[in-house]
C-alpha cells in the first residue's frame, strides 16, 4: 500500500503553505453575494460593474448571440491558436482602437484574457525590460490595478487625480506629485470613463500628459475598459489615439468585457507601441513568450465572437446601435441622479459607468443596511445599477447622508 510508504503528515507551520497569510476577500466581488443573499424586493445593486438594461437584466447583446449563432455553424476546428490567439481579431479590434492609424512596424498587438490579462502582460514585459521602473498610479483607482503590477514585481507610486470637493481632476497636484518619476516609469491611465470616479481628462490635459511624459520619459500604459460608453467609440479613443501618435512608446490594455458585454468570457487585447521596428520585433516575442508562461493562449470563444461581429457590416452596425443605446442609457441616468442634490452635480459631466459619492463608509454601511442599496466602501456607484424609476428613491435614501457630511467639517 502506497500509505505505508509515505512519511506521517508533517503539521509544521514552518512548510511552505503554512507560511501563507490568509488574504481578504476581493470587497468589491463581495458585494455579488452579499446583494444576491438580501431579499428585500426594494434592493438595488450598484456594486460591479456590469451594464443592466432598465429591466435591470445584463443581457446578451443581439449582435453576441448572432455571431455566436453563426460561429456554431462555421467553426469547424477548436484546434489551438498560438499565444497571441485571434490575429484578425486584434487586427480588426485594433482598427476599432486606433482608427485609421496606419500600419506601422512599431505597433503590436495581441489577444488576452480580458483586460486584466493585458495589463499583466503589459506588467511582465516591463518588469522583464526593467524591473526598477516605478509604475504611477492615481488616487483612487480600480482596486485591481496595484496588485497587478505589485504581483509582477513593480513598485508602484501613488499620485494625486481626483478631488472630491468638485467632482473633478486637481489636475496642479497630479503634475506636481509626477515630477518625483524617473525617466522609465510607468504612468497608468484611464483612456475614458474612469473607474471609479467617471472624472475625464480635457483634451488639453492629454496633451500636457503627452509633453510630460516626452519630456520627462515616461511610458504611458492607458487602460481602455470602456471605450463607447462614454461619448462615442472615436471620442472615447482620441486620447489613446494622440499619445500613440505622439509617444515613441506607449502601451495599452483593452477590455471587451463591457463595451461587447461579453464579461465572463475574458476579451481583451494588448498592444506595445516601440521606438522603432527592432525593438518592436523583440517586444513581439517577449510579449509571445510572457503570454506563454502566463496562460499559453487566450480564451478563443469571446473573441471569435468579436472578429465575428467586427467582419459583419450588418452585425457591426448592430453591435454598435446596441452600444449607443447603453450609452444613451448610462448618461440619461448621469443628468437624472446629477438633479436630485447640489452634491451630486458633477456626475452630469462624468463619464462611463462610474461615479464616486461623497459618503464616508459608515453612510455607505448604513445605506446597505436600512435600504438595501450596494455600493463599493468608498462610495463609488455603477450608475446602470439604477433604473429611472428607482432614481427618487436612491435619491431619498442618499440625502440625509449628503446634508449630513455637507456640514461635517
Ligand atoms: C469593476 O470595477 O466593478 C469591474 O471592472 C469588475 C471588476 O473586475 O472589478
Amino acid at each position: 500500500m502506497i500509505s505505508d510508504t509515505l512519511p506521517a503528515p508533517a503539521t509544521s507551520p514552518g512548510l511552505p503553505f503554512g507560511a501563507l497569510a490568509t488574504q481578504p476577500a476581493d470587497a468589491l466581488l463581495g458585494l455579488i453575494a452579499l446583494h444576491r443573499a438580501d431579499e428585500r424586493p426594494q434592493k438595488i445593486d450598484l456594486g460591479v460593474g456590469v451594464f443592466r438594461d432598465d429591466a435591470g437584466t445584463t443581457p446578451v447583446l443581439r449582435a453576441v448571440k448572432a455571431a455566436e449563432a453563426a460561429l456554431l455553424e462555421t467553426q469547424m476546428t477548436k484546434a489551438y491558436l498560438g499565444a497571441e490567439g485571434d490575429a484578425t481579431y486584434a487586427a480588426l479590434l485594433g482598427g476599432v482602437l486606433f482608427g485609421d492609424r496606419p500600419a506601422d512596424e512599431r505597433l503590436h498587438g495581441v489577444q488576452t484574457p480580458g483586460g486584466t490579462g493585458a495589463l499583466r502582460l503589459g506588467a511582465e514585459l516591463v518588469a522583464r525590460a526593467d524591473r526598477a521602473a516605478r509604475v504611477w498610479i492615481g488616487a483612487p483607482t480600480w482596486p485591481n490595478h496595484a496588485p497587478i503590477f505589485a504581483e509582477a514585481g513593480l513598485a508602484t507610486r501613488s499620485h494625486r487625480f481626483y478631488d472630491a470637493a468638485t467632482g473633478g481632476i486637481d489636475f496642479d497636484a497630479m503634475l506636481a506629485d509626477l515630477t518625483e518619476a524617473r525617466a522609465g516609469d510607468i504612468l497608468l491611465l484611464h483612456g475614458c470613463c474612469h473607474n471609479p470616479t467617471g472624472a475625464e481628462l480635457t483634451p488639453a490635459q492629454w496633451s500636457a500628459i503627452a509633453e510630460l511624459c516626452a519630456s520627462r520619459g515616461l511610458i504611458p500604459f492607458i487602460d481602455l475598459a470602456y471605450q463607447g460608453l462614454g461619448d462615442g467609440l472615436a471620442q472615447d479613443a482620441a486620447a489613446t489615439r494622440m499619445m500613440f501618435a505622439a509617444l515613441p512608446t506607449a502601451l495599452v490594455a483593452y477590455s471587451c468585457d463591457k463595451n461587447f458585454g461579453l464579461y465572463r468570457e475574458r476579451v481583451g487585447a494588448f498592444w506595445a507601441l516601440s521606438a522603432n521596428g527592432a525593438i518592436a520585433e523583440r517586444v513581439r516575442t517577449n510579449i509571445l513568450s510572457l503570454a506563454r508562461s502566463l496562460w499559453s493562449m487566450p480564451p478563443d470563444h469571446g473573441a471569435a465572437i468579436v472578429r465575428t461581429i467586427l467582419e459583419n457590416a450588418a452585425l457591426r452596425r448592430d453591435w454598435q446601435h446596441e452600444l449607443e443605446a447603453m450609452r444613451v442609457r448610462l448618461n440619461g441616468l448621469r443628468t437624472a441622479l446629477a438633479a436630485t442634490h447640489p452634491r451630486l452635480s458633477a456626475i452630469a459631466d462624468q463619464r462611463g459607468m462610474f461615479a464616486m459619492l461623497p459618503l464616508t463608509p459608515a453612510s455607505v454601511a448604513t445605506l446597505r443596511e436600512e435600504h438595501g442599496i450596494y455600493m463599493a466602501a468608498n462610495g463609488r456607484i455603477n450608475i446602470a445599477g439604477l433604473r429611472a424609476e428607482t432614481v427618487p428613491f436612491f435619491a431619498h435614501a442618499l440625502r440625509p447622508h449628503l446634508d449630513a457630511e455637507s456640514t461635517t467639517p
